[in-house]
């Protein structure tokens, strides 16, 4: 394998759960209570998709200033949520990927839909591990196409087929198996359909699995 991309939310922080926490409270206010199960179809979904989403599961069209009003309400929320991270929030198994990527030479780069990925990996003080950093401001599609992973192949200079991609959501399994990368997906709900290999946890993921690979 030639280089490694690391979704963002879910995969190297419990972001995920600040922006649940988030979109329920936006859906609240729209009257109607975002289940688990609409969540799990937000994952790795951009910010604007996200709200579309939302508003066709609550069955309400609003106009684009209104969408523009909720959508920095979400992410004030989401900020005020994530204010207080630190390295203590990296999930287990991260800082052990990273140092082993390091040790073999492999490239780092991080495939995430978020705009806010460059301020959470300062906050985690991991930014530097990275090589490349592609976020939600420099994609104009979201995950499930392939964009993202593509881009961060083609900023490392490596082939799609030598990337391990490692993903949470439904959709980004999706775009790296679009992308025909390896995908890895990270859940605990045990199994995310059509990814390459699940585990549980990345810390649950053997070294060995990638000296195989390399
Ligand atoms: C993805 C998350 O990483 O980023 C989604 O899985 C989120 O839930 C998306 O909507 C956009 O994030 P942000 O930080 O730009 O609102
Ligand atoms: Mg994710």
């Amino acid at each position: 394998m030639k280089a490694f991309i690391f979704d963002l939310d879910g995969i190297i922080v419990d972001t995920a759960k600040y922006h649940f926490k988030s979109w329920k409270i936006i859906s609240k206010n729209f009257g109607f209570e975002l289940s688990k199960n609409q969540n799990e179809l937000l994952k790795g979904v951009s910010r604007e998709k996200s709200l579309d989403r939302i508003l066709s599961w609550g069955g309400i069209s609003i106009d684009r200033f209104e969408k523009k009003k909720y959508l920095e309400k979400k992410n004030e929320l989401y900020k005020g949520f994530i204010s207080n991270l630190s390295q203590m929030d990296i999930l287990p198994g991260v800082n052990k990927l990273l140092d082993f990527a390091t040790i073999k030479d492999i490239p780092i780069a991080l495939g995430s839909a978020s705009k806010n990925a460059h301020q959470i990996l300062e906050k985690l003080r991991i930014k530097n591990k990275f090589k490349v950093i592609i976020d939600g401001n420099l994609t104009s599609k979201s995950k499930p196409h392939p964009e993202v992973f593509l881009k961060g192949a083609k900023m490392l200079g490596v082939n799609p087929k030598e990337v391990i991609v490692f993903e949470d959501s439904i959709a980004g399994v999706k775009a790296a198996n679009q992308a025909k990368m390896v995908s890895v997906a990270i859940c605990k709900c045990g199994k995310i359909e059509n990814a390459k290999y699940n585990f549980i946890s990345l810390d649950d993921i053997p070294l060995e699995f990638f000296e195989k690979m390399i």
